[in-house]
């Protein structure tokens, strides 16, 4: 058993990263294991989690496991946790809770959890001590090892707990199975070094660790090959990219070689503005296929706040970051995260988010009331708010952005933008969805035949979230 240690997940130690390229293997005995038998992985939280997920599923699949239709039909459930804000985290419990029933039911089933939560001390003790019917818990280090974890669980009947914290590796062979056959998550980077003091994402996925470029590159040309239409380049802070490989090799850098791979688009997730050079700016203005597309993490306009949130940025610093962009890329679409209620903070300093929203005049946010999350500094800081005035800014706030949000929307009304479609709307099963090139999602009347090309489209109707359009004569790429 190997459990989770918050102590060990705070230490940055200047080991040099170890690339391995062997350490996931299934071997010949184990690759039957889960003959005859089904999965299910339900997934909590942000994309990182999502491509995690895609490799577990891949994993599964190599041990002959096939995927179940629901949960309640599988012989084997994983949860793969966020860690990120209480609400996430309370509902895994609840679902652990709920999957008590299925294993009295049906004792042979096997329950496991993994992800971000998995990698928290306080939840795995908790685990430990009263949710005994968990039958498997394992890191976000840990994901290569999976066939040997199954193949203790499976066929020793042992409870196995592995969860490393202290990690510095990059492992580059695990198989993946992707959810979408033209649209593509690639890690760039794992783990963050930031330490925003309200964050347990440094803790739960471990130091910054840059995949080398042409491990990268390589993905992207098989992707390429096998007729993706768009990938994501995924980590905590893709603009720190290179930082702990090679500085000489910047995200600029990669952004630029990625895009004359001839790939129809490109966007990268998630950028923080203190490390978002100006050769950054350059490049996506210079390439048509990196999508005008940004999201830049606000999470505060007040520079007190930010400094107790460890941003390493001001309210000014920011804006002229968000006008630089604009100029560069007159069409980029520009979303962002904003917490309220941290600890300490004022109507004043609410109110000057408040200004930077009125300046930047987001096309989207994400908005969250502040979570205290165990081990992190912003935990243990005097709170003085009430959960009733948190509840007032966030929807003070969340009014505002709605407002941006329909004005941004509206420009498009009669405009015609190119889509990727991607599946059959959620809404209405006689229309189509996908996004813009500024990641705005789209429903258009159009015949099946017309998924995975991108198509252009006139919009006819603007909504808050959403656009409706007809597919105009020209298809500008199948
Ligand atoms: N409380 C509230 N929101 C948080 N986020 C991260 N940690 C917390 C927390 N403890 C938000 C930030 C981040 C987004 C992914 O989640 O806005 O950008
Ligand atoms: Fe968390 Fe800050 Fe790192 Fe983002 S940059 S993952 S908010 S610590």
């Amino acid at each position: 058993m190997q459990l989770p240690n918050l102590k060990e997940a705070k230490i940055r130690n200047k080991t040099k990263v170890r690339i391995l390229t062997d350490l996931y293997r299934v071997p010949e005995e184990l690759s039957k294991i889960g003959f005859g038998k089904t999965y299910f992985v339900k997934t909590y939280g942000c994309q990182m989690n999502e491509h995690d997920t895609e490799n577990i599923k891949a994993i599964l699949e190599e041990l002959s496991y096939l995927p179940a239709n629901d949960m309640e039909n599988a012989d084997l459930i994983l949860l793969n946790t966020c860690a990120i804000r209480e609400n996430a985290h309370n509902k895994v419990f609840g679902m652990i809770g709920r999957m008590k029933h299925l294993k009295e039911q049906r004792p042979n089933l096997i329950l496991g959890i993994c992800g971000c939560m998995a990698q928290e001390q306080s939840v795995v003790e908790e685990i430990l001590q009263k949710y005994k019917h968990l039958d498997l818990v394992f890191g976000t280090h840990n994901i290569y090892n999976l066939p040997f974890l199954l193949e203790k669980v499976v066929q020793k009947k042992e409870r196995q707990i592995e969860v490393e914290s202290k990690e510095g590796d990059v492992i580059e062979n695990i198989p993946v199975k992707r959810d979408s056959k033209y649209k593509a998550w690639i890690n760039i980077m794992y783990g963050c070094d930031k330490f925003c003091t309200y964050c347990i994402v440094p803790y739960t996925r471990g130091k910054q660790r840059s995949r080398r470029k042409e491990d990268i590159l390589k993905e992207i040309s098989v992707l390429i090959k096998e007729g993706y239409k768009e990938i994501t380049l995924l980590g905590q802070n893709v603009n720190a990219y290179g930082k702990d490989l090679d500085p000489d090799y910047t995200m600029a850098d990669l952004l630029e070689e990625v895009a004359q791979m001839k790939i129809e688009r490109i966007r990268f997730v998630t950028s923080h503005p203190w490390d978002f050079t100006d050769e950054m700016i350059a490049v996506i203005a210079k390439y048509p296929n990196i999508m005008p597309y940004i999201h830049l993490p606000l999470q505060s306009g007040s520079d007190r706040i930010l400094k107790r949130m460890g941003r390493r940025y001001t309210k000014e610093e920011y804006i002229t970051l968000y006008q630089k962009i604009k100029a560069a890329i007159p069409n980029c679409a520009i979303t962002t995260d904003i917490i309220v209620g941290f600890p300490g903070e004022t109507e004043e300093d609410f109110r000057e988010t408040l200004d930077v929203v009125d300046v930047c005049k987001y096309d989207g946010a994400y908005t969250f009331i502040f979570s205290p999350r165990e081990g992190t500094p912003a935990a243990s800081m005097e709170d003085f708010i009430s959960m009733d005035e948190k509840n007032q800014r966030l929807y003070r706030l969340n009014e505002k952005i709605n407002t941006y949000s329909h004005e941004a929307n509206e420009k498009y009304l009669d405009q015609v933008v190119p889509v990727l479609l991607e599946q059959i709307s959620e809404k209405d099963e006689n229309m189509l969805a996908g996004y813009t090139d500024t990641m705005k999602l789209v429903n258009v009347k159009a015949d099946t035949k017309y998924i995975g090309t991108i198509v252009n489209v006139r919009i006819k109707k603007v909504k808050t979230w959403s656009l409706d359009g007809e597919l105009e004569e020209v298809v500008v790429n199948c």
